[in-house]
């Protein structure tokens, strides 16, 4: 996400140097080429010098807007040796989650659970004030700091996409495939997000919700409650 906003100021820079120059551009032109101000207008059509200029000049524009377009591209890619698998399912209309990792740690209990969205209903009865409407889950996705984390994404049903604004991550569920992405956060938090793919009619409402705590806070959890209740 640190990548992709930092290339979002890069194109906002090049972006408005380009405004300005076309505004000064139209602006000398529409004082200094009028019938008042020049009536007697110079008749050549061509110019070999500057059709090079303004065809070579937004070439190399483009070039340094592709440059770090592409490799922060691949570098969304790459997977490097995750120490955590987190599994997303897309359901009509929630999100379960699987994680294997810990199978063989304590008892039965495979970590794996339903996020549903609070209703507003809910919201009132847990008394819970300060939640965000339509944004709040029953459950957490519970994951460490500092951790190189493994997403494998799909869906159950139709297509859904697990979206996190925060995290630069935005990706599709589809049934019968999976989807790959990673992650490394950064700071401990609360973080939102909500199905980004038209999935029926409570599309809306379902959110998700991922608690990022320090690892070692991660781990005790870990060993004291494998559910996340
Ligand atoms: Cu699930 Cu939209």
């Amino acid at each position: 996400m640190e990548g992709i906003y930092l290339f979002n100021l890069h194109l906002l820079f090049v972006i408005i140097s380009i405004v300005i120059l076309v505004a000064w551009l139209l602006f000398v032109i529409l004082k200094n080429f009028t019938e008042l101000t020049n009536s007697k207008p110079a008749n050549f059509t061509h110019s070999n010098a500057i059709e090079i200029i303004w065809t070579s000049i937004p070439a190399f524009i483009l070039l340094s807007l592709a440059s770090p377009s592409f490799s922060l591209l691949y570098s969304l890619d790459e997977i490097s040796n995750p120490e955590l698998t987190l599994k997303i399912l897309g359901h009509q209309w929630y999100w379960s989650y699987e994680m294997s990792d810990f199978n063989s740690c304590s008892n039965t209990h495979n970590l794996k659970y339903s996020s549903y969205m609070l209703t507003n209903e809910l919201l009132k009865e847990k008394s819970s004030i300060g939640f965000f409407r339509n944004l709040e889950t029953n459950k957490r996705v519970v994951l460490p700091t500092n951790t190189h984390i493994r997403l494998l994404i799909t869906a159950v049903d139709v297509l859904h996409s697990w979206t996190i604004p925060s995290f630069g991550v935005k990706v599709d569920a589809c049934p019968g495939r999976l989807n790959q992405a990673n992650l490394f956060i950064k700071r401990f938090g609360v973080f939102f997000g909500q199905c980004s793919e038209i999935c029926g009619v409570n599309h809306g409402f379902m959110p998700i919700v991922v608690l990022a705590v320090p690892s070692i806070q991660y781990h005790y959890l870990i060993m004291t409650n494998l559910t996340f209740n």
